[in-house]
């Protein structure tokens, strides 16, 4: 039997969603997106996790800024320390200003800007001991160093090479922290990284749960676990059978609004570790 841990999650409601400008595969301005829709699905994302037992902040979303709802891109904040994000696309450079007020007005003293871009858990997943950094669409491998060293967390570099899973977690997720790196749990899909870099994965996560192409292209490997829930989107059946047998407890949301920006559950969730 898993055993969950409570967590804290910083969202932002999709009020002023849209796809008005192409900065991944899955965005296409011509096809029709309803606000409305991805605030009821993001809202019952939300409520999941309150369900769950976790706490939600919300950061007030901002006209003109119609990818804010991602708030994993906002900030890796591990033992209480900030790091902030710098995006590569102008369209989406505002966002990192209102993630860094609403961290300072929240008591958080330890915050960093990056130097470097840095799309922050959009490529960096925590294991419990170490930082997995994905660097190849967004993220600058100068900002894995830049993480480590503000951080203070053994940062492992992996590169991504399928331009549909421009994020480390579009194609990874950890499903149980451990402090030691063997018994920390992930799922990914392999053929979103190089040949090195699945090298590298199979090395240290010899347990992983792989997933298959079709659990990556609903984005099932964009899930959220606490342990033992993990939120995955409705389509991803197949990747929730296994986690199953593996003694996971899939809860399935409905994201298909959210994933015509190219987001879906884990991408709305920052999470606030202390
Ligand atoms: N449209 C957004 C972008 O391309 C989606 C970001 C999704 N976030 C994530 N953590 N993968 O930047």
């Amino acid at each position: 039997m898993r055993v969950p841990t409570t967590r804290r999650y910083l969202m932002c409601a999709p009020r002023f969603f849209a796809v008005e400008y192409v900065i991944n595969p899955w965005m296409d301005p011509s096809q029709p997106v309803s606000a409305e829709r991805a605030v009821a699905q993001w809202t019952e994302l939300r409520d999941t996790y309150r369900r769950l037992g976790h706490t939600v902040e919300e950061i007030d979303p901002q006209p003109g800024l119609p990818d804010m709802v991602f708030a994993a891109n906002s900030g890796t904040v591990i033992d209480g320390r900030v790091l902030g994000s710098r995006f590569r696309a102008p369209q989406r450079t505002a966002e990192a200003e209102h993630f860094r007020r609403w961290f300072t007005e929240h008591g958080y003293r330890d915050i960093t800007m990056p130097e470097k871009i840095n799309e922050a858990e959009g490529d960096f997943a925590w294991t419990g001991k170490l930082l997995l950094a994905g660097t190849g669409f967004r993220t600058d491998p100068a900002a894995h160093a830049e993480a480590q060293e503000t951080l203070g967390v053994p940062v492992v570099s992996l590169n991504l090479v399928d331009p549909r899973y421009y994020h480390l977690d579009t194609a990874l997720f950890v499903l149980a922290e451990a402090t030691d790196t063997t018994s920390a749990q992930i799922a990914y899909y392999p053929a979103a990284f190089s040949a090195g870099s699945q090298r590298v994965l199979a090395r240290l996560f010899p347990d992983a749960v792989l997933a298959t192409a079709a659990d990556a292209e609903c984005f099932g490997l964009n899930g959220v676990s606490d342990g033992r829930n993990v939120v995955l989107p409705l389509e991803a059946t197949a990747l929730a059978e296994r986690l199953v047998a593996r003694g996971y407890a899939p809860v399935m949301v409905d994201i298909s609004e959210l994933r015509k920006a190219g987001g879906g559950p884990k991408c709305c969730t920052l999470e606030i570790r202390k």
